[in-house]
C-alpha cells in the first residue's frame, strides 16, 4: 500500500512538472535563460518596478518590450536610468530581445 501511495505521489509530481514545462515555447525557453540577469531588478516575471523607477513590464506586449530594449541599445528610449538599462540591452541582439519578450508575454499569460 505504501508503495502505491509513493508511486501516486511520484506520478503527480511528474505530472505537475511536465505541465509547467510544457507551457513555454521553444523561443520562450531561450528567453527565460536570457532573462535570468534581469530578475534581480525586474522580478521573476517582470512584476517589479526596478529600482522604483521602471514600469511594470509583466503586463506589456511583445512589441513594447522589444522596442524598449532596442531603444535603450540605440539611445532612443529611456528616462533617468536609461544608461543602466543600456548596459544590459547592449548584451542582446535582435533575436535575443525577441526571445526575452516572448518569454515575458508567455509567462504572464493566463
Ligand atoms: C540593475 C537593475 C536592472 C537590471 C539588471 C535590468 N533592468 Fe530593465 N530597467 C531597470 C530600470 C531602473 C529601468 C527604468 C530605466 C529608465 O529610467 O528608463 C528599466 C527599464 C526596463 C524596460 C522598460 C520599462 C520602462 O520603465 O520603460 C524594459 C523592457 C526592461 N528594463 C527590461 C530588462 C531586461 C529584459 C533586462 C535583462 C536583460 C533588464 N531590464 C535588466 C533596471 C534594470
Amino acid at each position: 500500500m505504501k508503495k502505491l501511495i509513493f508511486i501516486a505521489f511520484l506520478s503527480s509530481l511528474f505530472f505537475t512538472c511536465s505541465m509547467s514545462g510544457g507551457e513555454l515555447s521553444h523561443s520562450a525557453k531561450k528567453g527565460k535563460r536570457l532573462y535570468k540577469v534581469c530578475i534581480s531588478c525586474h522580478g521573476v516575471k517582470g512584476e517589479k518596478n526596478a529600482k522604483g523607477q521602471s514600469k511594470v513590464i509583466s503586463s506589456w506586449d511583445k512589441k513594447s518590450i522589444f522596442d524598449a530594449l532596442m531603444g535603450y541599445k540605440k539611445r532612443t528610449y529611456g528616462r533617468k536610468y536609461k544608461n543602466t538599462m543600456r548596459m544590459f540591452a547592449m548584451q542582446l541582439n535582435k533575436k535575443k530581445m525577441e526571445y526575452i519578450a516572448e518569454y515575458l508575454v508567455q509567462v504572464n499569460k493566463k
